[in-house]
């Protein structure tokens, strides 16, 4: 009949399959373990077949192969089946209607598998279908979890319970929803080839912080005892969302340190350090520790932790500090420079924290204390004091370092109050000391006699002494108990100092002694008539001597030959109204100079006249240059 009916939907065109040996049954089908199944079933047998004395079935489990002996589900011609089945198993179709279908109540894993069916229409009418329907018995219901869960879409999760059951009916409820943000659920029915699928689908947005944990489904048959649950944990895809580093730290130069990251992200990431530009260390884990060790200065930066997995990317830097005592600074060189110029002086180091610079001149603080790794001293017009040793020191916690170099400054000589003529026993000697750099050349002139005297010329008592910058030269003039050669009048000396800066001549004043004092008259008197004037006066002078000695400012005058020495004095006019004693060292005073070399070759202690009192003579002398007796 129905073979008939799709005969003619063929329009009885062809030889149509379904009027052969034909069975349909779901080709899967699945239960939950100690529930029921029916797989549903109906079969064809060739339309000439008539069947003799009814039609029989039987369901075989596993094989379609009688002479194997399969397990026997089902059998309508006895009630013997294989053990596992007893009294499980019933036919709910009517074999003559062509409707094999099957229930099996109490199921168990040992079931599952394929089930196949056989007709027996009598006689040699036997056929076993080999399509099959494949149980699968379930003791979780089945949930559909995507491959891949990624952070902050929505997901979906579908959860599965199969309904070929007629007597129970399964429910579905999602179990530990309770955190999850606006989960939604809905339910759907599904039939296929005669099998039906209750589910259950929720629908929520994960966050990272459920990435791990658990969801549940829960199938249950209301009025049994019957409940299966499938439990997941979510595997929620997430870029890195903290990456965590050491705080910025320092690290002292030759040691070690290590830098710890870790990344929080889901798979792990890729972490790398980097500095700059440089990718030092990576590696596919949830943290990594970078090791420095030996630290350099140059290492000190920015280091930068990178974690990447894909889903994407973040990083986070410290700052390491890597501090080191001052190094030695850099300073200026050495070097010889010309008074009134004006210099910067240079002095830079490194250290970590910048080290404080000072600047010491000859052991004394004179600079700037800078801290910072550069620092400019800066000298406006230097002066000959600002000749010596400059030292910049550079200092931070972790220690000190200097430098130093020298200043040469040069100048034009200067004259030294030292320099003067003193009264001594033999005569006068005349001391004249000059600071200069280049140290100055020292030459006496005697204008009155037009002579000259420097160091190479040897023909007088010409002293000459370097110390340093201060040259000394020494000369003296000695009475000689003749006239002097040239006969000329007194005799000025003058110092001459120089050296390439600069040249200074001046008269040098007669240093008198306190007990040797020389008497001086401001006039113009001139010969031998003057001697008794002079005696007089120094008399007078004589007992005014206490009040008056220790200037060292006069003139005097010698009668034969007469001899002036002159001193430095600008202010005449003052001069003049000077009364002073002095001691000569005899009574005639024949300036000379020696001749000689070798002999009185040192300095003659000036004023060491011991035993020299009772010669003591006053004279009044009167200023006068180039005069003639
Ligand atoms: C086969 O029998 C079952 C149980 O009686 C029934 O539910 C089903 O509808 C029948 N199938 C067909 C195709 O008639
Ligand atoms: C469960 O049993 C109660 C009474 O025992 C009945 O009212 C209810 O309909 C049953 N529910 C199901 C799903 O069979
Ligand atoms: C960085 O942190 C890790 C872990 O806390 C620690 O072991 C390490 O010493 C830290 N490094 C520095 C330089 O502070
Ligand atoms: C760091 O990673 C290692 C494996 O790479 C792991 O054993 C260790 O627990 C991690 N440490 C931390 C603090 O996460
Ligand atoms: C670190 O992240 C910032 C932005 O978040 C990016 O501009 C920078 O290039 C990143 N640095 C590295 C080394 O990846
Ligand atoms: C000192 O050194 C610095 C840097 O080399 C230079 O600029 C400066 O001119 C120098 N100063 C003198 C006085 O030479
Ligand atoms: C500076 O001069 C002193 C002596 O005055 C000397 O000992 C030192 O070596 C000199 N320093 C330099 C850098 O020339
Ligand atoms: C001084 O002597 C020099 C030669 O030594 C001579 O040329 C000069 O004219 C003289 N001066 C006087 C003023 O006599
Ligand atoms: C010394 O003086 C003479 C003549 O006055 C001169 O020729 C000579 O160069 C001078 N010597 C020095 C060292 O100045």
């Amino acid at each position: 009949m129905w073979c008939l009916e799709l005969l003619l939907t063929l329009l009885l065109i062809i030889n149509d399959a379904s009027c052969q040996w034909n069975v349909w049954v779901p080709r899967d089908i699945s239960a939950m373990t100690n529930s029921c199944v029916v797989i549903p079933c109906t079969f064809m047998y060739p339309s000439g077949i008539r069947p003799y004395r009814g039609i029989h079935g039987i369901w075989y489990f596993g094989q379609p192969y009688p002479q194997l002996f399969p397990p026997v589900v089902f059998k309508t011609r006895t009630d013997i089946v294989h053990e596992s089945y007893k009294g499980r198993t019933k036919l709910l179709g009517d074999l003559h209607q062509r409707n094999c279908t099957l229930l099996i109540n109490n199921i168990g894993p040992e079931h599952s598998g394929r089930y196949y069916f056989r007709a027996d229409l009598g006689g040699a009418n036997m056929y076993t279908y080999p399509d099959f329907s494949e149980l699968r018995v379930l003791d979780q219901p089945n949930i559909d979890v995507p491959e891949e869960i990624v952070s902050d879409e929505s997901l979906e999760l579908t959860c599965y319970a199969p309904d070929n059951c007629p007597d129970m009916t399964p429910e579905i409820q999602w179990m530990y929803t309770d955190y999850l943000p606006d989960p939604e659920f809905s339910t759907d029915y599904q039939e296929d080839s005669n099998t039906a699928v209750l589910s259950s689908t929720l629908t929520f947005t994960p966050r990272p912080m459920h990435n791990g944990q658990l969801l549940g489904c829960r199938v249950s048959y209301p009025n049994t005892t019957l409940v299966y649950e499938r439990l997941i944990s979510l595997d929620i895809k997430y870029a890195p969302r903290s990456v965590w580093v050491n705080v910025s730290s320092e690290v002292m130069e030759g040691r070690s340190v290590v830098l710890h990251c870790e990344v929080e992200s889901n798979p792990h990431s890729r972490i790398s350090w980097m500095f700059g530009d440089q990718e030092l260390i990576w590696d596919e884990a949830s943290n990594i520790s970078l090791s420095l060790d030996d630290v350099m200065p140059a290492q000190e930066g920015l280091y930068t932790c990178v974690g990447n997995n894909g889903f994407g990317m973040m990083n986070t830097s410290l700052y390491l500090a890597v501090k080191y005592p001052p190094r030695e600074p850099v300073v200026n060189n050495s070097m010889t420079v010309v008074e009134g110029t004006s210099l910067a002086l240079h002095c830079s180091t490194q250290g970590s924290p910048a080290p404080t610079l000072t600047w010491l001149k000859d052991g004394e603080l004179i600079g700037t204390i800078t801290a910072d790794e550069l620092s400019v001293l800066q000298i406006i017009d230097i002066t000959p004091q600002g000749d010596g040793q400059y030292r910049c020191l550079a200092e931070n916690e972790h220690g000190r370092a200097s430098s130093s170099f020298n200043i040469t400054v040069e100048y034009a000589p200067v004259l030294l109050e030292e320099s003067k003529c003193t009264v001594i026993r033999e005569g006068v000697q005349c001391v004249c000391m000059a600071t200069g750099n280049p140290e100055p050349t020292i030459e006496f002139y005697l204008p009155d006699l037009n002579i000259t005297i420097n160091e190479s010329d040897r023909r007088y008592n010409f002293y000459t002494h370097i110390d340093g910058y201060t040259s000394t030269g020494m000369i003296k003039l000695r009475e000689k108990g003749e006239r002097a050669d040239s006969g000329g009048p007194a005799v000025n000396v003058h110092c001459s100092i120089f050296n390439m800066y600069g040249r200074e001549s001046v008269l040098l004043e007669l240093q008198q002694e306190k007990k040797y004092m020389m008497a001086v008259i401001v006039g113009t008197i001139g010969g031998v008539a003057v001697i008794a004037f002079i005696i007089a006066a120094v008399r007078y002078v004589g007992q005014n001597n206490k009040k008056e000695n220790g200037n060292p400012r006069q003139e005097v005058v010698l009668e034969n030959p007469a001899l002036s020495y002159s001193a430095v004095k600008k202010d005449k006019q003052n001069l003049r109204k000077k009364v002073l004693k002095t001691e000569l060292l005899g009574s005639k005073f024949n300036s000379i100079l020696e001749e000689t070399t070798g002999e009185d070759g040192d300095y003659q202690p000036v004023g060491s006249m011991a035993g020299l009192e009772k010669q003591e003579m006053n004279y009044a002398v009167l200023e006068f240059i180039r005069a003639r007796p």
